[in-house]
C-alpha cells in the first residue's frame, strides 16, 4: 500500500519524519513529492498511489484520473476547494480534511498581521493599538474562535457573525459577541477577519457594498481564501476611501494594483497562515492517522464528498 505526500509547499521536516513513521507503522510505503512545478510529475506519482495527502494542492479530474489505485485523499488542513468532490466521488475516492488542526496558526498570523498593520508597518511612526478595539470574525469555526482567544487576551472586544450559529451558540464559549447579521457585524468593528471558506456563495461576497459599511479607519483581514473578494469592488472602494485598509496572508490577483494604496496594503508572498511546525505536525499527522485508520477499520470521520 503506497501513501503519497503531495505537497508543492513542503511540510517542515519534523512533520515529514512524524508521517513517515506512522506510515511505515501500520507496514504502508511513503512516497514523497514536494515543491513540484510540473503536473505531470504529480500524475506520474500519483499513478500508484493507493492513498494520499495533500495541501492547497489542486486535485483534479485530471490527476484522480491518472491515480488508478487511488482509495483515498487527504487535504491536511481545513479549506478542501482545491478537491474537486465530483471528480473523487466519481472515482469512488474519499475525500477528507483534517479540521482545527492549523486553526491556531493562522490564529497567530491574523494577530501578528494585525499588529504590524496598526504600528504602520513597521515605519518607525506613530501608530495605535489593538487593546480596546471591536474585532468582527466573520464565520466562527476553529480558526475564529482561537483568534477571539488570542484577541481577548488583548483587551479587544470580540464580535462573531457565522450564518451556521445562533447568537446563543456564538456566545456559549463566553468570548464573542453575536452580531445579528454580516452587514451589522461590518458596520459594528473596526477590524473585520475573514474565516469563511470558499464555496459558489461565499465566493466575490466580500465586496465594495460590505466593506463599504466599515466605519472610518476599517482594516479587512483576510487569511481564508483570496476568491472570497470582490477585486475589482474592493480596488474601487480603496480608491475613494483613503481610511480603509486590506492586510491579507492570500495574495489578491491584482497584487500590483492593490500595491499602489501605499501603507493600507500587505500581502505576505506565499499564503503562510498555517505554515509552522505545529500546525504541519498537527495537520500532516491526522492526515496519516485519518489513512491508516480508514484502512484498517473503514472510518469516515471527515469524509467530505458524502
Ligand atoms: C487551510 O485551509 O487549512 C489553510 O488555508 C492552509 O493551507 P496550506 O496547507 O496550503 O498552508
Amino acid at each position: 500500500m503506497k501513501v503519497l505526500v503531495a505537497t508543492e509547499k513542503p511540510f517542515a521536516k519534523v512533520a515529514v519524519d512524524g508521517i513517515r513513521e506512522v506510515v511505515e507503522k501500520n507496514g504502508y510505503e511513503l512516497a514523497l513529492l514536494e515543491k513540484y512545478t510540473d503536473v505531470n510529475d504529480l500524475y506520474a506519482a500519483v499513478a500508484d498511489a493507493d492513498a494520499m495527502i495533500v495541501r492547497s494542492d489542486k486535485v483534479t479530474k485530471e490527476v484522480l484520473d491518472h491515480a488508478k489505485n487511488l482509495k483515498i485523499v487527504v487535504r491536511a488542513g481545513a479549506g478542501y476547494d482545491n478537491l474537486d468532490l465530483e471528480a473523487c466521488t466519481a472515482k469512488g475516492v474519499v475525500a477528507m480534511n483534517t479540521p482545527g488542526q492549523n486553526s491556531n496558526a493562522v490564529a497567530e498570523l491574523v494577530m501578528g498581521m494585525l499588529v504590524y498593520c496598526v504600528r504602520n508597518f513597521y515605519n518607525g511612526k506613530s501608530g495605535s493599538e489593538l487593546m480596546g478595539k471591536k474585532l468582527g470574525l466573520l464565520a466562527y469555526g476553529n480558526v475564529g474562535r482561537n483568534v477571539a482567544r488570542i484577541a481577548k487576551g488583548f483587551g479587544m472586544e470580540v464580535y462573531a457573525f457565522d450564518q451556521f450559529l445562533t447568537k446563543e451558540q456564538i456566545e456559549a464559549d463566553g468570548i464573542a459577541k453575536g452580531a445579528a447579521s454580516r452587514d451589522a457585524l461590518f458596520e459594528t468593528c473596526d477590524i473585520v477577519s475573514l474565516h469563511i471558506p470558499a464555496t459558489a456563495e461565499t465566493k466575490l461576497s466580500i465586496n465594495y457594498d460590505v466593506v463599504n459599511k466599515m466605519h472610518k479607519g476599517g482594516i479587512l483581514v483576510n487569511t481564508a481564501r483570496k476568491e472570497v473578494i470582490d477585486e475589482a469592488g474592493l480596488l474601487k472602494l480603496m480608491a475613494e476611501r483613503t481610511d480603509l485598509k486590506y492586510i491579507c496572508d492570500v495574495m489578491p490577483d491584482a497584487d500590483a494594483e492593490f500595491k499602489a494604496f501605499e501603507g493600507r496594503y500587505f500581502a505576505t508572498p506565499k499564503k503562510m497562515g498555517a505554515q509552522t511546525e505545529e500546525a504541519n505536525i498537527n495537520a500532516g499527522l491526522a492526515a496519516a492517522n485519518q489513512i491508516a485508520d480508514f484502512f484498517k477499520t473503514g472510518n469516515k470521520r471527515f469524509q467530505v464528498n458524502k
